[in-house]
Order: structure tokens, then sequence, then C-alpha cells
């Protein structure tokens, strides 16, 4: 899909030449002054109470007098704020879906777009327009191939336009490696995705195999990969766009290409929604897509522990004992709780980075998926500031995530009579115990943990990955590389301090 920002005034829009306008019309009363097809087509459709107030509520005009684009369609916008403007254009996109609109003018201009709401209506054009076609060859490839986003000046909102741009590169990425069918994205298959991303500016991928795995000690991650045919990978990536020595934020995603359950095996219905396991590892070679476009000032290591999990001949056991690369010893009592087993080590692996914080991602637990449903993912952190700046990112990026408790009391069920630690507690407050179980891992790191089960993908008709929580992960870095730019010791110092950015 290809994007253009305009600066575009009203009079402008209506001589654009599109296949269609999609005209975001504001609530507040409109410039009865102005003069031209467009102010008067608005004032004059508002006066008759043809297009009600309600964000997203359209109207469709056919040759309207004045316009030399054919379709011209009206859709409301209410207050003009990011949130209202996502929704417009989801609605309005998808009601232009016709096989004749290959090139859209989005006009923004009848209000102050400012830069929040251009990054959403740039997304929001995405997403309403986005098909899954790898291995449906019946399906009718996405029609929307041109955007002309206009606005009153372009250079006021330019950042906006181009955050939401690298934003749909990194959404498409992470939408199609976790809708990919498990046999149609292996852990071997996602190395090769990072290797890819490894050509493009200041990325570097280096895979490691089940050898290298084991060299580093990570039982508890091979524990998990022992079931299945599908060898594993870690992968690890390295962005450099900050200064060298500046202590990177690290992102571990969850690959688990497929998670049956292994021998504590899961129930049939639905299980095929098992192959989305990979949403935290999509999510984070998406941000990386996403950080290759956008090339911010800041240092990012991304890590993905990446398996199946299988039942076998060969398959860990539950009340098998496990050693973790921290050396902690685990009783693995259910081997569907097989997410925080390869994380755990990746995150021993993570401190070598010294980071300035670890972000885990993963879908880890139904738990969370039961207290927060779809609309916000879980978050969790043993740091304040971390917390907050990663909530404060989502809010800002509309993919909200919700901070949830971490008292000591929740990590009881976790005691083993023959390892460390067990890796299950019970049922109750399951989201929690898991993210207890993580932060044995974390020792000292400052750590979060997004688990995003509920958030990464849509069941039901409309089935498939939602890219999420990519818009979060790429706020929380652009406000990290703003706030090191800030500071004049990370902002391009030839001699960077070893703690530059804190
Ligand atoms: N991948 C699942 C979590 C999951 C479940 C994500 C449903 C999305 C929808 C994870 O590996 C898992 O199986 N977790 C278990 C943990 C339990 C055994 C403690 C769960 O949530 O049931
Ligand atoms: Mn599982
Ligand atoms: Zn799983």
């Amino acid at each position: 899909m290809d994007f253009e920002l305009k600066s575009l005034s009203p009079i402008q829009a209506a001589s654009q030449v599109c296949d269609a306008l999609l005209v975001l019309v504001p609530d507040a009363s409109p410039d009865k002054r102005a003069t031209g097809a467009l102010p008067e087509l608005v004032a004059s459709v508002i006066r008759q109470g043809d297009l009600d107030s309600g964000v997203g509520k359209q109207l469709s005009c056919y040759r309207p007098v004045g316009f030399k684009s054919a379709r011209v369609q009206l859709v409301r916008a209410g207050d003009g704020s990011a949130a209202s403007v996502r929704k417009a254009v989801l609605a309005g996109v998808a009601s232009l879906k016709q096989p004749g609109v290959k090139k859209l003018g989005l006009v923004l201009s009848l209000f102050g777009a400012g830069a929040d709401a251009v990054r959403a209506a740039v997304q929001a054009c995405a997403e309403a327009s986005y098909v899954y076609t790898t291995t449906k060859p019946s399906a009718k490839a996405r029609i929307l191939q041109q955007v002309v986003v206009g606005v009153g000046q372009a250079s006021a909102v330019r950042a906006g336009f181009d955050a939401g741009r690298a934003l749909v590169t990194g959404v498409e990425f992470a939408k199609e490696w976790a809708n990919r069918p498990a046999n149609h994205a292996t852990p071997a298959m996602l190395a090769d995705a990072a290797r890819k991303l490894g050509r493009q500016r200041n990325i570097k991928t280096e895979v490691l195999g089940p050898k290298q795995v084991e060299a580093l000690g990570m039982g508890s991650f091979l524990a998990v990969a022992r079931g299945s045919a599908e060898p594993l990978r870690f992968i690890v990536m390295q962005y450099s766009g900050g200064a060298k020595g500046s202590a990177p934020v690290v992102l571990v995603g969850k690959g688990i290409t497929f998670d049956t359950g292994g021998i504590s095996l899961k129930p049939a219905p639905e299980m095929d929604e098992m192959k989305f396991d990979m949403g935290g590892a999509a999510s984070v070679l998406g941000t990386f897509a996403a950080l290759a476009e956008l090339q911010p000032a800041i240092n990012v290591v991304g890590l993905i522990p990446s398996c199946e999990n299988m039942p076998d001949g060969l398959a860990v056991k539950p009340g098998d004992v496990v050693t973790s690369m921290s050396g902690q010893t685990i009783e693995i009592l259910n081997t569907d709780a097989e997410g925080r087993l390869i994380l755990c080590d990746a995150l021993t692996y993570a401190a070598r980075f010294k980071p300035h914080s670890v972000i885990d991602i993963a879908t880890l637990t139904g738990a969370c998926v039961i207290a927060l449903g779809g609309v916000r993912s879980g978050l969790f952190s043993t740091r304040d500031d971390l917390a907050q700046a990663l909530y404060k990112a989502g809010e800002a990026a509309q993919d909200p995530c919700w901070r949830m408790p971490l008292d000591d009391e929740y990590a009881e069920g976790l005691k083993s009579s023959f390892a460390d630690m067990g890796n299950v507690a019970g049922r109750a407050g399951g989201a929690i115990t898991a993210a207890k179980f993580l932060q044995k891992f974390t020792a000292e790191l400052p750590w979060a943990h997004l688990d995003i089960a509920g958030t990464a993908w849509k069941s039901g008709a409309a089935k498939g990955s939602t890219g999420r929580p990519v818009p979060l992960l790429l706020q929380y870095l652009l406000d990290q590389a703003a706030a090191g730019k800030a500071r004049p010791a990370a902002a391009g110092a030839k001699k960077p301090r070893k703690t530059a950015r804190g």
C-alpha cells in the first residue's frame, strides 16, 4: 500500500482526481463563510439533517457537483481525536471496499488534524483493507492501493504520518506471520524471516539452533522443544539506531509456532487457534520491521525462543524436572504451561545486554483472556516507571493495556517438593501466577511482561491476527528515543557514557 501526505485545502480536495474521496466531517460547526464545492456540500448535507452526528455515520454521494472524484463519502469524525478518526476511517474505508476504488483521497483538512489523528488515519486505512492471501489463492487481494492523505499543513503532521506508515509495515508483518498456519510458519521459517529483516539498515540477526541452545544451558526451553520433529530456533536481533554503548530495550517474544499442550494435551475444539501462539514473536518481528523504516535513535534487542509444543514419545512428561539457564530447577507439572518455560531462559539470556528495560510479550494464559478479554493486554511490572511508560504508550497508540498485581503471595502455589519451583499454581489468578513464575528469572532487571493472549488475535467469523501490540511497542520505543535525545549525554555524543540512557 502506498501512502502520500499532501497539504490540501478544502478547495483543492474537491479537484483531486481519485477513485473516491473519504471526507472526515467533524462535529464542530462548519465555517459558514467557506466557499467551494466541499464546504458547501458538507454545509448543505448537515443543514438538511442527512448526516447524523455519531462517529462513523456516513453519507455516500455520487458525482456531486464541483468534484473531480466520482465517489465522495462523508463520514462523521466527532471531535477529531485520534480515537474518533480511527473509528471514522475504519467505517469509511470498509464501505468503500469496491472494485473501482484503488486510489483514495483521505481528506482530513476540514478540521485541524494533529499528528496523532493522521497516524491513526493511516493505520485505520490499512487495517480496514487488509486481506490475508498467503495460503488462500481464492481470496480477493486488497483492492485499495494508493492513499493520498490531505491535511491543512503537511509539514506539521509529517512525524505522525511517518510513524503511521511504519506502523502499517510493522502491524502487517506481525499479522502475516501470526496468521500463517503452523506448517507455513515453523521455527525455521520464522528465523528466515528474521534473517531477511537483518539485511535492512542497522539490523543484525543471529539464529541459534538446538546445539547452541544446549551449550547455553537452556534446559527449560529444550524440554519444551523435545516433543517436536521441527528443530527449535533462538532468534537474536539487534537494531542499533542509538548511540554506541547506550543500553538497549530488550523485547522477548514467545514463539510457540503451535501449542498442542504437549502430553498435557489440549481439547480438540479451537485447537487450530494455537497457531497464533507465536503472536509475541510476530510482534517483535513486526516492531523491527517498523524500526527499520523509521530509524529512530535507540538501541533495541529482540529475542525469540521458538519451537512447537507437541506430544511424542520423546516429549517432556508431567513431573519431569529440568534445569533452566539460570540454574534454578523446574518441576514441569503441566506441559501446557510451556510459554513460561521457553521465556524464562530467554529472560536469563537478556541480562547479558545490560538492558535499559526488558519487556516480554506472550500469548501466555487463557486466564488473562478471562480477566481482560480482547480489549486490553495484561501488563505486569516490578517497576512503576516502566509500567507507567508502557501504559501511556498503549493509550497513545490506541493499543491499550492494564496493569495487574505481582504480590508475592501469588507465588505461593509455585512451590514444589521436587524442584526450586513448579511451572503451574492452580487455576486461581492464572495470569498473575504465570507472571510470578517469569519474575523469578528477571532478578534485578527492569522488567515488564505483556500477556497478549486476549488481544493478539480475534476468534469467530473475523478470525485472525490483530498485529497487537506492535503499536504499543513502537510508541514506547519512540518515546524512549525522544527522551534519550532530550538528555545531552545520549544525543549523538561522540563518547557515549556507559549509562547514557540512565
Ligand atoms: N498458549 C496458551 C495460552 C492461551 C490459551 C492463549 C488460550 C490464548 C488462548 C498457553 O500455553 C497455555 O496453554 N496456558 C495454559 C496454562 C495452564 C496450563 C496453567 C492455560 O492458560 O490454560
Ligand atoms: Mn500451552
Ligand atoms: Zn502456549
